[in-house]
């Protein structure tokens, strides 16, 4: 089979489990090898690496500035930390091996225990060999509720991804081949979504959140059968709804949309070869009682607000196929060092406003995470723009973002193209 074509895309309804666990629980994560069904009904069922039996994992759900405790067990054979991303945490929970934490050997414990500041959509997933273990399953949502939530009939959770699979569902172990790693990174064969519900009435009005949690792929996104607004991005509220064409997430980033049910509902992957189905929702009878209204914004949170920078960085992707080697075994680089250096690559005190040009010097487009804080990118006429945890910058561009990094601690700043972060392209900073 040629890997680089596309298996058949899956017109059924892939869900996620229905378990739920809810911050008034004692939260236990087992991470353990589980069966998928990623392929569609009949396929074959895929070996993996999940969360309590499935994977995607069990939704956590958490109301905003309640204190969750959840205890990861470790059930592989092998180390692991979990991640909680996007959530602006105290810097000993953020999951990353050496950095904040040691690693969760097999047959250990560890209680991660925090207060999410802001309502939205995150996820938790991986952080040790991340680029193999997210690729084999350890990914899941974590929703936290707004304390008045939008006027919606359903809230529906979309995870993302893809894999490389052979046709009997097996996943192919080749999650650090070097022409993928010096290129666009692992790519799957096999895209879907899980939903977290099966089917909705028309003239219903839904929040749909959107997660990627594919290791490297971009997805471009078309919904059909809804109208609606973009509200939300990495979690961060818009200020004012945007209008709903195509959606563009890259890896990790989440995009939450509010839309009016009109017709059989569908998620498509535009390619060349033309739309990729993702997922469908089925409609299943008709809303009469819903009056038409405005989609109205979400309510925005109290992140501080930027002062004048007193430091401008400069963070230099290179890299790659055509960018030469950086030393060892490192393929990518930020300003010529690969991976985590003793020294950081910037040091701030704790509440200090930072500029920091993004300078994209490769052949591949890069989606740079910033752990501990969300940031402003700035929009071209200078003004902020979009407040995210991951920006995406095409192939030759830059952005420029401003951080207030008001949380002490070591955080990571690096590609979430995982592939890239083994590569080399990982680095971290100081807050103190
Ligand atoms: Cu989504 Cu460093 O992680
Ligand atoms: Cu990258």
């Amino acid at each position: 089979m040629n890997r680089r074509q596309f298996l058949a895309s899956a017109s059924v309804f892939a869900l996620l489990p229905q378990q739920t666990l809810a911050e008034r629980e004692r939260i236990v994560l087992r991470a353990e090898a589980v069966t998928a069904q990623v392929l569609p009904e009949g396929d074959g069922a895929t070996d993996m690496l999940g969360f309590n039996g499935s994977m995607p994992g069990p939704a956590i759900r958490v109301a905003q500035g309640q204190r969750i405790s959840i205890n990861v067990e470790n059930r592989l054979d092998e180390g692991t930390a979990v991640h909680w991303h996007g959530i602006r945490l105290e810097n000993r929970m953020d999951g990353v091996p050496v950095l904040t934490q040691d690693l969760i050997n097999p047959n250990d414990a560890k209680t991660y225990s925090f207060v999410p500041p802001d309502a939205g959509t995150y996820w938790y997933h991986s952080h040790y060999i991340s680029h193999e273990q997210v690729a084999r399953g350890m990914i899941g949502p974590l929703i936290v509720e707004e304390e008045t939530p939008p006027d919606v009939d359903h809230d529906i959770t979309a995870i993302l991804a893809d894999w490389r699979m052979e046709e009997n569902g097996r996943l192919t172990e080749e999650f650090t081949d070097m022409h993928s790693v010096a290129h666009a990174g692992y790519m799957g064969n096999f895209a879907r979504a899980f939903l977290s519900q099966p089917s909705v009435r028309t003239g219903d009005r839904i929040r749909l959140r959107l997660i990627n949690t594919a290791t490297n792929r971009i997805f471009p996104l078309t919904l059909n059968g809804a109208e609606g607004m973009v509200v939300a991005l990495d979690g961060m509220p818009l200020a004012q709804p945007r209008t709903l064409e195509k959606v563009v997430l890259a890896p990790a980033q989440r995009a939450d949309l509010i839309v009016d049910v009109i017709g059989p509902l569908s998620l498509d992957m535009p390619t060349r070869q033309g739309p990729y189905r993702l997922a469908d929702i089925e409609i299943n009878g008709t809303n009469t009682e819903r009056q038409e209204s405005q989609i109205q914004p979400l309510t925005p949170h109290g992140l501080p607000t930027p002062a004048e920078p007193t430091q401008h960085l400069t963070l230099t992707m290179m890299g790659g196929a055509m960018g030469g080697r950086h030393g060892g075994d490192n393929i990518w680089a930020f300003n010529d060092t690969s991976d985590l250096q003793p020294e950081p690559f910037g040091s701030f005190e704790r509440g200090e406003t930072v500029r920091m040009t993004m300078v994209n010097d490769t052949s591949f487009p890069h989606g740079i995470h910033l752990h501990g804080h969300h940031f402003y990118e700035v929009a071209d006429d200078g003004s902020l723009g979009d407040l995210r945890d991951t920006t995406l910058v095409d192939a030759g561009e830059s952005r420029d973002i401003i951080c207030v990094f008001d949380n002490p601690g070591r955080w990571m700043l690096h590609c979430h193209m995982l592939s890239h972060a083994v590569g080399g392209m990982r680095t971290w900073v100081n807050v103190a």
